[in-house]
């Protein structure tokens, strides 16, 4: 049966081009995960966005030396292609800002107010008086009242990863003019009384069957905790205006809303852009009272955005006592560390994703990446390792076996898959062995248990190397022609299956895999049976093609330049 399928991952902020942690941490794993279940023929439905509002955005933009509108246009561009070149198949890639987000925004806003959710409430705010304005969050900086760290920005400490409120900060500067000339002053702000939604939260928690244990204990600590009401508005240009029907609320002209109450909305707003241009209807994916309570929704995300995904926005849509739907199961991940440290975009530390693809394909990129995923804990990512796994596992395991089995099949029976012969000891130790790892490789990716999925599609590649080592094709056809009919048959039925299994990981390969049979997409559905069967699909007499080569290798002297110019430690 059609399942229909929702997916999102966690929207990546404007601020820039996307590091390979970044890219580790929601977007990729939600692409394989998406082409899975789109191969499995399921009804899916992804849905990414830049992330536009709040500080960091204005913050990069008044760096760039453009206007906030400018800067965040511009960057959209730039992160919906390297998202395109790096094969990421949303089926749309909003922006936080378009329209949409907005009026949904102040609905959302509108309709929490009116069920008695929302209040006005005096706040004490860091005042910068040589730049005539509040400072919310990264606005700030100082030294952390935690650890001591010197440039702890105001809504986070990046030393110790404590969360902060701006006036908590020691010796507080401005993070525009580097002023300390800083007061504190009162302002007023709405909060989403969250304490009113303990309850409902707590039992909405408790009746989620499938979420990792990690993402429950998450939970359940904010709740432990007693959930606290949340100011959700800042004073700030660049943002969802406060206002409703387009009348802003007395006292909040010069306010916006905060960008963690937008951003998840945009979730919403961006699969209304997508069916607006797809002439689909959006409500089936997001009201249960339209549909959408056949839907299974897959969220995405790094660990740091799970309380947000797993309380505040639930708060938010609960809230309401409207029908939207709520999130099913979620895939949180660790960092991906460079060399041990930190990736940043702030520093311009590590790979992002468009000098990426200047060195290597996308896929090569994307293998390394998720068959080293990190899921139970941070992983260290190096150029040396990361140039290993390409030659040995790409190269030397997967491009050769396709290389020289299309290659010795050209040489002694032509560009058709030979006939004659039949399997025997050789062919069944490899039936057993698919007959193993190919259902154990489908239910990982289905758990989005990415690592051990990838080391199972990986042992089926090597276990291609090992057929061909013992059904030794090129020895046979000299006693025994049809014999080596049988390996070279069997190769070629391999070189296929591995094409349609490594779709969701390295697409573009796949793609030039399933070129050899002239096949293009859509793909043949995700095989299921017996390897007997699965191994028999291509016919003998079928034409093919000889592919260029798969993935060239990783040279020692690109190593060392890669070092030099990422300045690996
Ligand atoms: N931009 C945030 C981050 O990178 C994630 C936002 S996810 C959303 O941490 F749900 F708010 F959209
Ligand atoms: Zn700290």
């Amino acid at each position: 049966m059609t399942k229909r399928i929702l997916i999102t991952s966690a929207l990546p902020y404007i601020n820039g081009i996307k590091h390979l942690g970044n890219l580790v941490g929601s977007m990729l794993p939600a692409d394989v995960y998406a082409r899975f279940e789109r191969a499995r023929g399921n009804d899916v439905l992804y849905i990414c966005a830049t992330d536009e509002h709040g500080t960091p955005a204005e913050l990069a933009a008044r760096a760039a030396g453009q206007s906030v509108e400018e800067y965040c246009a511009e960057q959209h561009e730039i992160q919906k292609t390297a998202g395109e070149a790096f094969g990421l198949s949303y089926d749309h890639f909003g922006r936080s800002s378009d329209p949409s987000n907005h009026k949904l925004t102040q609905y959302f806003a509108h309709v929490l107010e009116e069920n008695g959710l929302i209040e006005e409430r005096a706040d004490e705010q860091v005042y910068s008086v040589t730049d005539e304005r509040f400072l919310p969050d990264r606005y700030v900086e100082g030294t952390c009242p935690h650890c001591g760290f010197e440039k702890a920005r105001g809504d986070q400490c990046d030393n110790c990863g404590n969360l902060l409120d701006p006036v908590d900060l020691i010796e507080p500067y401005s993070a525009i003019s580097g002023s300390r000339d800083i007061e504190v002053r009162e302002t007023r702000h709405l909060y989403l009384l969250q304490s009113k939604l303990q309850e409902k939260i707590a039992s909405w928690v408790d009746g989620q069957q499938r979420w990792p244990s990690l993402t429950k204990s998450i939970a359940k600590k904010w709740l432990n905790e007693g959930l606290r009401d949340r100011s959700i508005t800042r004073d700030l240009k660049w943002g969802v205006p406060v206002a409703y029907n387009g009348t802003p609320r007395p006292g909040f002209e010069n306010k916006v809303f905060y960008v963690w109450f937008d951003a998840p909305i945009e979730y919403i707003a961006a699969t209304e852009e997508w069916a607006k241009k797809s002439g689909e209807d959006w409500q089936s994916w997001w009201r249960t009272d339209k549909g959408a309570d056949e839907v299974t929704y897959v969220q995405f995300m790094g660990k740091d955005n799970v309380a947000f995904h797993t309380v505040s926005f639930p708060c938010t849509l609960l809230g309401t006592e409207e029908p939207w739907k709520t999130v099913d199961t979620l895939k949180s991940l660790n960092w991906l560390t460079w060399y041990g440290g930190k990736f940043s975009t702030s520093q311009g530390r590590g790979i992002f994703m468009d000098q990426a693809l200047e060195l290597l394909p996308a896929d090569t990129w994307r293998w390394y990446l998720m068959a080293n995923a990190p899921e139970s804990d941070d992983t260290s990512f190096t150029l040396e390792s990361f140039a290993g796994s390409v030659n040995k596992d790409l190269a030397d395991v997967l491009g050769n076996f396709v290389n020289r089995i299309t290659r010795f099949c050209n040489s002694k029976f032509g560009l058709e898959v030979p006939a004659g012969g039949t399997a025997g000891a050789a062919e069944h130790a490899l039936y057993a062995e698919i007959d193993r790892r190919l259902p154990a490789y489908t239910e990982y990716l289905a758990q989005m248990e990415f690592r051990k999925a990838f080391a199972e599609l990986r042992a089926m590649w090597v276990s291609g190397n090992e057929y061909l080592q013992v059904a030794a094709p090129w020895t046979a056809y000299k006693t025994d022609p049809e014999q080596a009919a049988v390996g070279v048959r069997t190769g070629l039925n391999l070189i296929r299956l591995f094409g349609v299994l490594s779709q969701p990981v390295i697409p573009f390969m796949s793609a030039r895999i399933m070129a050899i049979f002239g096949e293009t997409e859509p793909y043949p559905a995700w095989p299921e049976g017996k390897a007997v069967d699965i191994l028999s699909t291509v016919k003998p007499g079928t034409a093919f093609e000889l592919p260029e080569v798969l993935v060239t290798k990783v040279e020692d002297t690109q190593i060392e330049e890669w070092k030099d110019r990422f300045k690996a430690p």
